[in-house]
C-alpha cells in the first residue's frame, strides 16, 4: 500500500494538541529537510553502515494547518533512501515529552510502509533524560553516521547544554541546535523576570566559563557558546543561521556543528537554496521571487558579503604569514554567508589581481590550481 495521507484532515481531527506553524517554523522545517537530503546523499556513500537521525524534541510531526513537521519530512526521506540503499541500516529516533503529541506522531507513522532496513524509535521523555539515556546506552559508537537535532521553544532547560556537550563529545556526529537567543536578550532587560534570568545564567555558565551575561553583547554570548561546543573532541566547524520574527527582530539561531568540512559546504548550499542566500530568515523572504529576479540578487549578495571577507582574509594573511586554500575556505564558510563556489572569483582573484596577495604554486602543480596553492601578502606592495 502506498501512503497518501490527508494531512489537513489529520490536523483537523487532532487540532487541540497541535502547534501553529508560523512562517519561520515552516522555513526552519524546509531548511532542515533540505540539509538532511544532502546529508543522506553523503551518508549512503560513506563507509558507515548505520545512518542515524535523532530528533530529541520532535513535536507531533504535523501542525495545525496540516504542515508536516521536520520528523515526518525526515521519515519520508529515510523511507526513500532506505529503499534505494538496502545495504545500509537506517534509524530514526524521535522524542518529545508531550504525550499527546507523541500519540499523534505514532498514529501518523503507523500509516507509513517502512522498509525492513529502517527502524523508527519513538519515546516521550524529558529531553535531558532522553539524551542521557542515549549516552549511557552508548549505541552510536560503532559505524554510525549520526545527526542530532535539538529544537526547543525557548532557552534555559536546565542541564540541556551540558548534556548535548557530553553527547557530541562521546559520539562522532553532527548537531543542529536551536539557540533561542531572544529569550536571553529579552529577559536580560526585564527586572520582573529574575527567576527566568537566573535559570538562563545557570544554563549558560554550565558550559561557558568566561561568560558575563550582563556585559557580554548578544553576539559575544553566541560566539562563546559556539566555541565551547567546538572545543569538544570531534566538532571542527560551525555555522549559525539567524531567524527573525514577523517584526524582523532576532528570534533564534539554528547552529550547525560538524566534524567534517563537507557538512559545512552542504549547509551553505541549503541556505542558498532555501533562503536565497539572505543573511537571516525574515518575513520578506516569502516575496514572489520572480519580482526580485528583475535584479540579479545573487550577484548583489555575493558582492555585499565578499567585501568584508576580502578585508578579513588580508588580516588573516598578515597574522599567519601564509594561508592555504583550506584556511581561506574555512574562514569564509564559517564567517560569512558565502558558499564554496563564491571563494575563487569573488575573493581570491580580486586580491591577486589587485596585487595584495600572491599565489605560490608548488612545483609539479598546475599554475591554475587554486586548491593546492598557498597565499601570502605580496611583498612588492
Ligand atoms: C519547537 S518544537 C519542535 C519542532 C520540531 N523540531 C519541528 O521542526 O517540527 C519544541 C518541542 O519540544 C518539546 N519540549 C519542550 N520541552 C521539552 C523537554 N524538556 N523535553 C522534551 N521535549 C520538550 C515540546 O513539546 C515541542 O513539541
Amino acid at each position: 500500500m502506498n501512503t497518501v495521507l490527508d494531512f489537513k484532515l489529520i490536523a483537523n481531527k487532532n487540532g487541540k494538541c497541535l502547534d501553529e506553524a508560523k512562517l519561520h517554523t515552516q522555513y526552519k522545517i524546509k531548511y532542515i529537510k533540505d540539509y538532511v537530503r544532502r546529508w543522506l546523499n553523503v551518508a549512503v556513500n560513506s563507509r558507515q553502515r548505520n545512518i542515524v537521525f535523532i530528533d530529541s524534541m520532535c513535536n507531533a510531526g504535523i501542525y495545525k494547518n496540516g504542515v508536516k513537521g521536520t520528523c515526518i519530512e525526515v521519515i519520508e526521506l529515510f523511507i526513500e533512501y532506505a529503499k534505494e540503499n538496502q545495504a545500509k541500516q537506517f534509524y530514526v529516533f524521535l522524542n518529545d515529552y508531550d504525550q499527546d503529541k507523541i500519540m499523534v506522531l505514532k498514529k501518523l507513522i503507523s500509516n507509513y510502509n517502512t522498509p525492513n532496513n529502517l527502524r523508527i524509535n519513538i519515546t516521550d521523555k524529558d529531553v535531558v533524560k532522553y539524551l542521557t539515556l542515549l549516552i549511557e546506552k552508548n549505541i552510536f559508537s560503532n559505524s554510525c553516521f549520526t545527526l542530532l537535532y535539538t529544537d526547543p521553544y525557548n532557552f534555559g532547560i536546565p542541564n540541556l547544554l551540558t548534556t548535548i556537550k557530553t553527547f557530541i563529545d562521546k559520539f562522532y556526529c553532527e548537531l543542529l541546535f536551536n539557540y533561542f537567543s531572544s529569550d536571553v536578550t529579552r529577559n536580560k532587560n526585564n527586572t520582573s523576570a529574575k527567576n527566568k534570568m537566573s535559570k538562563i545564567k545557570n544554563e549558560l555558565s554550565s558550559v561557558i566559563t568566561d561568560i558575563n551575561i550582563d556585559d557580554d553583547e548578544n553576539k559575544e554570548i553566541l560566539n562563546k557558546l559556539i566555541s565551547t561546543y567546538k572545543d569538544t573532541k570531534n566538532i571542527k566547524y560551525s555555522f549559525a543561521y539567524r531567524f527573525n520574527n514577523t517584526n524582523n527582530a532576532e528570534l533564534y539561531y539554528i547552529i550547525f556543528f560538524t566534524p567534517n568540512k563537507r557538512g559545512l559546504e552542504l549547509i551553505k548550499e541549503s541556505i542558498w537554496k532555501v533562503f536565497n542566500g539572505e543573511e537571516s530568515f525574515k518575513k520578506q523572504i516569502d516575496i514572489d521571487k520572480s519580482q526580485l529576479k528583475l535584479f540579479n540578487t545573487d550577484d548583489l549578495l555575493i558582492s555585499t558579503y565578499s567585501g568584508p571577507m576580502k578585508e578579513s582574509i588580508i588580516k588573516l594573511a598578515y597574522e599567519k604569514g601564509e594561508l592555504s586554500y583550506d584556511d581561506i575556505e574555512t574562514y569564509v564558510l564559517e564567517n560569512s554567508l558565502l558558499k564554496d563556489s563564491h571563494i575563487i572569483k569573488p575573493i581570491i582573484n580580486p586580491l591577486l589581481e589587485g596585487g595584495i596577495l600572491e599565489k605560490i604554486t608548488p612545483t609539479g602543480v598546475r599554475k591554475n590550481n587554486y586548491k593546492e596553492s598557498k597565499y601570502k601578502i605580496n611583498d612588492k606592495v
